[in-house]
Formats: structure tokens, C-alpha cells, sequence
């Protein structure tokens, strides 16, 4: 799109945060702009606010007064994966702990042993799907994690599948050290630090790194090293904490200044009070509560206490089979306390921030025209809505899709 660019007319209302990362009440503050107009060009927002007030365009596209809203980020997936974990489904509903069935050899371990076995092509092929649905659920940027490799070639082949992907979907790709093996673990985490951090960062496969901090997988001191090991190789780091113990991965992600700490689902007062004093986003990952039945993270103290919140899907066949960062949003509302407004500045703003992108998440001028037009004239619909989608038409860089 070049020239006068594009003037988005009769949206019924222009609903955005401020641009950059909120915290705390300021998380609340949606700016509200009733018959609005957008002018979008080369794919970048150059003017928005009140119709009347518009600059002329000869290309004028009516969006029909909808509401209009920020494409929403999706700041933690792992979209790649082979196989299924509709056994370990059955078998929790009946009773088995999740932690259980990983320590039996089964939940992740049964993934790293189907996705071991796929190719580049094969993983593409599953995951396009649940990136589309991810999209048409509103989700314009999606990050998405390895994990499911232990080896290190498996690891390579899904940050592989992910770069070929960024063609159809834009895309952020994390490496993600999941959990330790049966045997050697010491060696494996020095063959991480030494060998496959170096050689992903070389081969630009993933922006950041991020390990599962829990009883059942890393300890905090391997987390320090492998953590410290993506630093020193230029790469972002975050941290999965807090899922069933805090065993210190939160206060680690704030130490080392991780771009988000995510799941929190066991965080209390002490992890409360870290993420509030540090820069690190605190994600939340709703879905998880809702499918393992765990308690949801404490979202409404988060922000209370001034941290800066996102919420993501984590769509993941094992935890949180959720295809919908609406739904996400929407959850975050009912199981951790978030009002609408501050569950659409998580979706946006504060979930970029969660990736280090600042120049998405708000419709202001300077920052990418991805926005969703929605089937109501009031926003609040999709907070609101349940089992079926309130967004019409996503676009990216000002093109619907
Ligand atoms: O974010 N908790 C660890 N990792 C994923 C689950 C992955 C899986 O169960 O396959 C999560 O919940
Ligand atoms: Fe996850």
C-alpha cells in the first residue's frame, strides 16, 4: 500500500489502549473514540480519532460501524507438536494427576516421542491448522515454542517448522528446554548452554529461550544456567514458574529481567511482590486452569499490586487444548479476576510486551495496522462472548485476511 493509504471509516467505536507496555490501574485506562475513522499506510497506522475529524483519502473502505480493537497477541504457544494426549485426557478425568502421568514417562514425554519422530513438513502440516484458528479467533502475532525435541535435531526440526510458517502467519519463535532426561541430565544441560543455545542463536531459530522451572522438570540452578546461557548468546529469556510449586522460578525470571513469567498458577504473596518491583510481564494462561482443573493464577492481586499482566492461550495438546485467544481473554476475566478492559490491554499491549515488540497492540499512529473488526458495535462483546466468535474480519498490516 503506498500513496495516501487507506481510510478506515464508520467504526462504531475505536477501542485501544495506550501503546507500550501497562501496568498496574493504568492497564484499565482504554482510550474509547465513537464513529471513528483509522488511515492506515504501508501497513502502519498514520491517523486515528473521530470521523469528522479525518483526513481526506480517495481509498475509503466503510467497516460498516463495528467496533474495531487491536489485533490480539498471543504470547505463549506451542502450536508444533505431533500426536495426541487424549489417553492422558481420559486417565485425568479419572482421577490421575497430571505431574503424575509426566513422571510415569507419559503427558510431554509421550509429545517428544511423536514429534521426535516427524519431519519439518509433517510438523507444518499439523500445526497451519491451529494457527489459522488462532487467527480467526483474533490473534495476529502468535509466539510459538519448541519443547516437544529432546534430542537436537528434533528441537531444530520444530523451530524449522516455525520459520517456514512465518511465510503464512507472523510468528515469534521460542526455544523451549522443557524437561530434563532420565539419565545424564547434568551433561544435557551442559550440551544445551554449549551447543544447541550457540547454535539456534547463530541460525537466528528463535528470539528468546525458556524453560519449565518446576519439580518435575528443571531445577532453578539449571534454569540459571541454561537462562544465562541464552543471554550471553543475545537471546530473550522467560520462564514456565509457579505451575503446581513456587520453587523460585518467578524470582529468577525478575533477577535475570525475563521478558515474562508465565503461568503463576501457585504464585503467592512473595512471587506477587517480585513481578510488581521488576519489568518482567507475568503471563497468564487461563486455559490451563479451566482444563487441568487448577487453580487459576492470581491476576486481580497482580495487578493490584502494580505488575504488568498478559494473558495468552498456551495451546498445547497436554494442558490447555485451547484454540482461541478470545476464549483466553475471556477466561481471564472470569477465572482470574480481570475487568474487560484490563483482560484487553493483556491481549494486546502487554502480551507484545511479554515478546519485546513494542510497535504493535495499540491503534495509534507509528504502530502496525493489525485490528479486528467485530460482528457487535460494543467491544465489550468480546470479553463477553463464549463458544463462538465475536470478530468479523482480522486484518494484518491494514489487508484483511
Ligand atoms: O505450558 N507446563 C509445561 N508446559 C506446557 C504443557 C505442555 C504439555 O503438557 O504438553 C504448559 O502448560
Ligand atoms: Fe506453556
Amino acid at each position: 500500500m503506498t500513496g495516501t493509504g487507506t481510510l478506515f471509516t464508520n467504526i462504531g467505536q475505536l477501542v485501544t489502549p495506550a501503546a507500550g507496555v501497562q501496568r498496574g490501574a493504568a492497564m484499565r485506562d482504554l482510550n474509547v473514540t465513537r464513529d471513528a475513522a483509522l488511515l492506515v499506510q504501508d501497513g502502519v497506522i498514520r491517523w486515528a480519532g473521530p470521523r469528522a475529524d479525518a483526513p481526506a483519502s480517495p481509498d475509503e473502505h466503510d467497516l460498516g460501524g463495528v467496533a474495531v480493537v487491536p489485533g490480539l497477541v498471543d504470547p505463549h504457544t506451542h502450536a508444533v507438536w505431533a500426536g495426541d494426549r487424549l489417553a492422558d485426557f481420559e486417565a485425568r478425568i479419572a482421577g490421575v494427576p497430571y505431574e503424575e502421568i509426566l513422571a510415569r514417562g507419559g503427558g510431554i514425554r509421550s509429545s517428544m516421542r511423536a514429534t521426535g519422530a516427524a519431519s519439518v513438513d509433517d510438523l507444518v502440516t499439523l500445526a497451519r491448522p491451529r494457527l489459522q484458528a488462532l487467527r480467526h479467533s483474533g490473534a495476529t502475532t502468535v509466539e510459538v515454542k519448541s519443547g516437544y525435541g529432546m534430542e537436537f535435531g528434533a528441537e531444530s526440526r520444530m523451530l524449522r517448522a516455525i520459520r517456514d510458517l512465518q511465510a503464512e502467519f507472523q510468528l515469534v519463535p521460542t526455544l523451549l528446554i522443557h524437561v530434563p532426561p532420565t539419565e545424564d541430565r547434568a551433561e544435557y544441560v551442559q550440551a544445551v548452554c554449549h551447543d544447541l543455545i550457540p547454535s539456534v542463536a547463530r541460525e537466528g531459530l528463535a528470539a528468546a529461550v525458556d524453560v519449565f522451572t518446576e519439580r518435575e522438570a528443571f531445577t532453578v540452578n539449571e534454569t540459571r544456567a541454561i537462562l544465562q546461557a541464552g543471554k550471553a548468546n543475545g537471546l530473550h529469556v522467560k520462564i514456565h514458574a509457579d505451575q503446581f510449586h513456587a520453587i523460585g522460578g518467578t524470582e529468577l525470571a525478575c533477577e535475570l529481567g525475563a521478558l515474562s513469567v508465565d503461568h503463576l498458577e501457585a504464585s503467592g504473596p512473595a512471587q506477587i511482590a517480585a513481578l510488581a518491583a521488576s519489568s518482567t510481564v507475568a503471563t497468564l494462561l487461563p486455559g490451563v486452569s479451566l482444563h487441568l482443573g487448577l487453580p487459576a493464577a492470581p491476576g486481580r492481586a497482580l495487578i493490584d499490586a502494580g505488575a504488568a499482566v498478559a494473558v495468552g492461550t498456551d495451546l498445547n495438546p497436554g494442558s490447555s487444548p485451547l484454540y482461541s485467544a478470545q476464549m483466553a481473554l475471556a477466561l481471564a476475566v472470569r477465572l482470574c479476576g480481570l475487568t474487560p478492559a484490563e483482560a484487553l490491554c493483556a491481549a494486546t499491549v502487554n502480551a507484545a510486551a511479554a515478546l519485546g515488540l513494542a510497535d504493535r497492540g495499540a491503534l495509534v499512529p507509528g504502530q502496525r495496522a493489525d485490528f479486528l473488526a467485530l460482528h457487535s458495535a460494543d467491544w465489550r462483546d468480546l470479553p463477553y462472548t463464549l463458544g463462538a466468535s465475536s470478530v468479523r474480519s482480522v486484518f494484518v498490516g491494514g489487508t484483511a485476511l
